[in-house]
């Protein structure tokens, strides 16, 4: 008997100090250190560009297809939208600290007092709601992803800063971990399974991106014109598996977004990017 609880009381003293350290700091540290041991050559910045940090062919397409965008007019739109007085002729910008600039990088922040997490996009239609104006659909691409489109870009540059502080955020955040981590669909795949595992490797066509960074520059135009909002991708993505998605703007995939962005912490943000 008392060796027994000499034992556990060893075994609590262990899980203790590793207790300690275990959280999202950690996991993001072992993240970027996994990746960056299977990787030696592919700098930090460099994650944003996804797949493209792997393929320096499809990586200098980008870079000529990024000196002038075939999408720049869905960019001018989103602008005209962004600035576009509401009824009480206030804006969007008099919603945000700075006018907007250099903010969407906090963003997904956990809401105390909601009781939940708080995307970009959430954000506003927090500012339309309060300013007596109709809110706009998260899927709706030619809305709410026009809108987006300019109002990201406002942060460029800026670097990822998610905060993770007190249970519920905790709580959500790990939410986000698991989700991403748990297996699914007839494929039987996880988030990490692609992402991680397989991250930098080869799934027919397609290289493999890395989850380190996969949070950064969104909206994406594929092949140049088709906008994509992050949780959009994450649409195509469980689908992919053989997944019954679920819908942008979900709290699950709010939760997705919140890990994803936390672990893309200090990478810089560029939104409005080409992907092929
Ligand atoms: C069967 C493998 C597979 C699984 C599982 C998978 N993805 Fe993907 N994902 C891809 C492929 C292929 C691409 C396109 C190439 C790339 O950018 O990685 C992609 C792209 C992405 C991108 C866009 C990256 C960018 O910079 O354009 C995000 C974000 C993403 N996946 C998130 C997820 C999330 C979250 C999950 C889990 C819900 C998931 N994926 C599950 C294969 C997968």
């Amino acid at each position: 008997m008392k060796r027994t609880i000499l034992a556990l009381a060893g075994a609590i003293l262990i899980a203790a100090p590793l207790a300690a350290f275990a959280g999202p700091k950690h996991d993001r540290e072992e993240l970027v250190h996994f990746f960056s041991s299977r990787y030696p050559n592919i700098k930090f910045n460099n994650y944003v560009y996804g797949s493209m940090a792997f393929n320096p062919d499809a990586k200098a397409q980008y870079d000529s297809i990024m000196e002038f965008p075939p999408f720049t007019p869905v960019i001018e739109k989103g602008k005209k939208m962004w600035e576009k007085p509401f009824k009480n002729g206030k804006t969007f910008a008099s919603c945000f600290p700075n006018g907007g600039k250099n903010v969407a990088g906090d963003y997904p922040m956990f809401d105390n007092k909601l009781g939940k997490v708080v995307t970009f996009e959430m954000a506003i239609n927090q500012c339309l709601k309060k300013n007596g104006e109709p809110q706009l659909s998260y899927s709706n691409m030619k809305t709410m992803g026009v809108l987006v489109s300019y109002a990201r870009t406002l942060s460029d540059g800026m670097k990822m800063n998610i905060k993770v502080k007190g249970p519920g955020a905790l709580a959500a955040y790990t939410r986000g971990k698991e989700f991403f981590y748990r297996r699914r669909g007839q494929l039987n795949f996880a988030c990490a399974t692609c992402h991680v595992d397989n991250a930098g490797k080869r799934l027919r066509s397609q290289i493999l991106s890395t989850v380190v960074g996969q949070a950064t520059h969104w909206p994406v135009f594929r092949g140049g014109t088709r906008l994509f909002t992050l949780q959009r991708r994450y649409v195509g993505c469980n689908k992919q598996v053989r997944a019954v998605p679920f819908k942008p703007g979900s709290e699950v995939y709010n939760d997705l977004e919140y890990f994803e962005s936390y672990v893309s912490n200090g990478l810089p943000m560029h939104a409005s990017v080409f992907r092929p």
